[in-house]
């Protein structure tokens, strides 16, 4: 079993507010980032595979379908976007990190199947927002 990770970029922006939060609680959650006219972060994207490495190519997956996927079904929908009013998921549910992380991951199991049929699994998706702040998701938790 190995595991191969790669690494893409995206900037998008986003305003964060709970529609059940006041306007103070909403700053009190959210900080700065609650601020009503939006800002930006430019994000990095981890995403990992495991499987075994096929003897014939000495690969866990094509580095080139991977980045065909991401670039389909996360990069399309959400880079230079203004992530509340672009991306559907993000009409009733605030674009965090970890909301925007699940996302990704939601995207990407959906579509593996068929990108790699038999081949290797998504078994971690990390997105940092800043340098101080990321969040994971691994398969099988
Ligand atoms: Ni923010």
């Amino acid at each position: 079993m190995m595991r191969i990770t790669r690494r893409y970029r995206f900037s998008a922006s986003h305003r964060l507010r709970a529609a059940g939060l006041s306007d103070s609680a909403n700053e009190a959650t959210y900080g700065k980032c609650a601020n009503p006219h939006g800002h930006g972060h430019n994000y990095v994207l981890e995403v990992s595979a495991g499987g075994p490495v096929d003897p014939l190519t000495g690969q866990v997956l094509n580095p080139a379908g991977l980045d065909a996927l991401v670039n389909r079904v996360v990069l399309r929908a959400f880079d230079h976007r203004n992530l509340n009013a672009e991306v559907a998921e993000f009409a009733g549910a605030p674009p965090t990190t970890e909301n925007l992380a699940r996302q990704v991951w939601r995207r990407l199991s959906e579509s593996w199947p068929q990108a790699f049929p038999g081949g290797p699994r998504l078994v971690r998706v990390r997105l940092q927002e800043t340098p101080r702040n990321s969040f994971e998701i691994m398969e099988g938790e």
